[in-house]
């Protein structure tokens, strides 16, 4: 008797399946009513007195074994079948992508950088790390310039500051190229003021210069009009207001017919109809001199934009604060945009 189970338990282990029916089946012929097992315990009756609690404890511990046996095959079964059906439903539309959006002063930089490029500028840059020759002295400032005093100026050093604006980058081409030159500068300023809706002590601008033989004030206002009509659209007209800078002569202020209210008058442009949206003029005889540039055989132009100004009269934003404090509500807004 006691060998039966003995051999009944080395049969148990061996057994190995991987079908359902199979163990099933080894179920049956082991615990069912005619099992194996389910047999012994029917002949326990024949066991003698003194042997009945030793035979009674291996038999229900080999009803275990067999049971556990069926148990863990099963679940090997289960998991098996699990991972080799796809849970993939094909037919859930898909995920919306979370794209990056471009910053609205990129995107502005670019739509104006394009916009010159088209006729023939070239793009350059320069340190904003600046020294006083190419931030002042190159460009004409007098000595007692106030635009070098420390209320406007980060110095970093006596002769070294923040650029405060990308005409220093002119100097910088002019000082390495000989015209013909036609080039755009875009980058980041400095100016020492406080942070307001209205003002802020860094922001962008670009920088346009043409330099080469017979260039004219004309061909300067045909330039600034084509770039206008690009960026505002077809009906957009500019208008030149004399103007100073040390670094141009004559100088100009350009404002272009407002956006809102098509220069009939709004709030935005305090009911005149007009926006200022850069400088310009051509450039002074001196700073072509400064640059190595002769002025007798040479003339050109330059102008000056500031992008934030620019994008916002685009976007229609208040703010100039918005641009630079990273919020994402702010942000998102351009995610659609391309150029
Ligand atoms: N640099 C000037 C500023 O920051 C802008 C400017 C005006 C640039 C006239 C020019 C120019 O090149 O011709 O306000």
């Amino acid at each position: 008797m006691f060998e039966d189970i003995d051999n009944i338990n080395q049969e148990v282990e061996k057994f190995q399946s991987n079908s359902l029916e199979e163990i099933e089946q080894f179920r049956i012929s082991y615990l069912g009513k005619k099992g194996k097992i389910t047999l012994l315990f029917g002949a326990f009756k024949e066991v003698p007195v003194d042997q009945k609690k030793e035979f009674g404890k291996q038999l229900n511990i080999l009803k275990n074994n067999c049971q556990e046996k069926i148990n863990s095959l099963k679940s090997k079964l289960s998991t098996n079948s699990n991972s080799s059906k796809s849970n993939t439903d094909y037919t859930i539309p898909g995920q919306p992508m979370n794209f990056g959006s471009r910053h609205p002063i990129t995107l502005i930089r670019d739509r104006i950088t394009n916009i010159f490029s088209q006729i023939g500028f070239s793009i350059s840059e320069g340190p904003e790390i600046e020294d006083d020759w190419h931030n002042f002295t190159a460009l004409n400032f007098p000595k007692e310039h106030p635009a070098r005093d420390m209320q406007d100026t980060f110095f970093i050093q006596d002769e070294i500051a923040l650029r405060t604006h990308t005409s220093s980058v002119q100097v910088r081409v002019m000082e390495n190229n000989q015209p013909p030159i036609r080039t755009i500068s875009p980058g980041r300023v400095y100016r020492n003021e406080a942070i307001s809706a209205r003002a802020h002590c860094f922001f962008h601008q670009i920088e346009g210069l043409y330099i080469d033989k017979d260039v004219s004030f004309a061909d300067m206002k045909k330039t600034l009009l084509y770039f206008t009509k690009s960026m505002f659209g077809n009906e957009a007209k500019i208008r030149l207001r004399p103007s100073y800078f040390p670094f141009t002569e004559p100088s100009a202020e350009v404002d272009v017919s407002c956006t809102i209210c098509n220069g009939k008058g709004c709030n935005v442009c305090k009911y005149s109809g007009w926006l200022e949206i850069m400088g310009c003029g051509m450039v002074d005889p001196n700073v072509l001199e400064n640059c190595n540039i002769d002025p007798d055989v040479y003339s050109g132009y330059a102008f000056g934009m500031g992008v934030e100004r620019i994008a916002q009269l685009i976007y229609q934003v208040n703010d100039l604060r918005l641009y630079s404090e990273n919020d994402w509500r702010f942000l998102k807004q351009f995610s659609s945009e391309t150029f």
